[in-house]
């Protein structure tokens, strides 16, 4: 976790012009970095840089800098075993087989991406944000951070600061709303690793719970790239992407 978190920071410290070859606009590039900003939201300016590297179904990585593609390779293949554990702990807890979210999820065509987050020391922390409240697509989401907080999540509607021990993973298996703030005191570096199905392969509530339950679905049925693209898109803007995806009672 450390290894990755230096390649990153390495990345990061690369003059500009080295970075530009990456600066890419499509959701689905392979690789793509860049500093997000935005100045028509609420007088508050983001405060990051990123890097989102596919690495499954193919893995793709950096030439530069030396180093980041073997660690950033070790890395992928480790966390997705813990989010395979993670999925298989999931469907057994409701009560079904072990196997059947990765199964019917396509997983060993899932998409899992490795998208680190820059942040730098912020003179006026209070007026800018990390990233702005969001939910992650995916099934799970595993977060890494070099030991300074950031990430908050909302809860009984208040922002609680997730105060991680170092070390530790960040798991969002929840469609959870959440943003990172950022400090004045130090670069924070964070590395989400969301997991997805494959892009091909709609998510859909799961029939045999709605049997069991006599529950009508909650949600419609969509592929998991559809969904990316709905969250990116500024529809979606600062409004948790399921609710596009709720059914209306009629
Ligand atoms: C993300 C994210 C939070 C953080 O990358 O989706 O929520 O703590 N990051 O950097
Ligand atoms: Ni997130």
């Amino acid at each position: 976790m450390k290894e990755m978190i230096d390649a990153c920071r390495r990345f990061f410290e690369l003059p500009e012009e080295e970075k530009k070859e990456f600066h890419t606009k499509n959701l689905l590039d392979p690789i793509k970095c860049g500093t997000s900003f935005n100045v028509a939201i609420d007088k508050v300016r983001l405060w990051r840089d990123y890097l989102k590297v596919i690495a499954h179904p193919k893995f793709n990585s950096l030439y530069k800098p030396a180093g980041y593609s073997e660690v950033s390779l070790e890395f992928s293949k480790r966390t997705r075993a813990v989010a395979t554990e993670i999925l298989n702990g999931i469907s057994e807890s409701l009560g079904l087989e072990a196997d059947y979210i990765t199964k019917v999820m396509n997983w060993h065509r899932g998409c899992q991406i490795l998208a680190a987050n820059y942040y730098p020391a912020c003179p006026q922390p209070d007026l800018a944000i990390g990233i702005p409240p969001h939910t992650d697509h995916g099934l799970v989401t595993l977060l890494i951070q070099n030991d300074m907080c950031g990430l908050e999540v909302k809860h009984n509607d208040q922002w609680v600061l997730v105060n991680a021990a170092p070390g530790a993973f960040i798991v969002n298996y929840k469609s959870i709303w959440h943003r990172a703030t950022v400090n004045n005191t130090a670069t924070r570096i964070s590395i989400a690793v969301p997991h997805g199905p494959a892009l091909d392969t709609p998510a859909v509530p799961i029939p045999e719970l709605l049997e069991k339950e006599g529950e009508k679905a909650k949600y419609i049925g969509m592929t998991y790239e559809k969904f990316m693209e709905l969250q990116a898109s500024p529809a979606a803007y600062m409004m948790p992407c399921l609710d596009h995806l709720r059914v209306k009672d009629n």
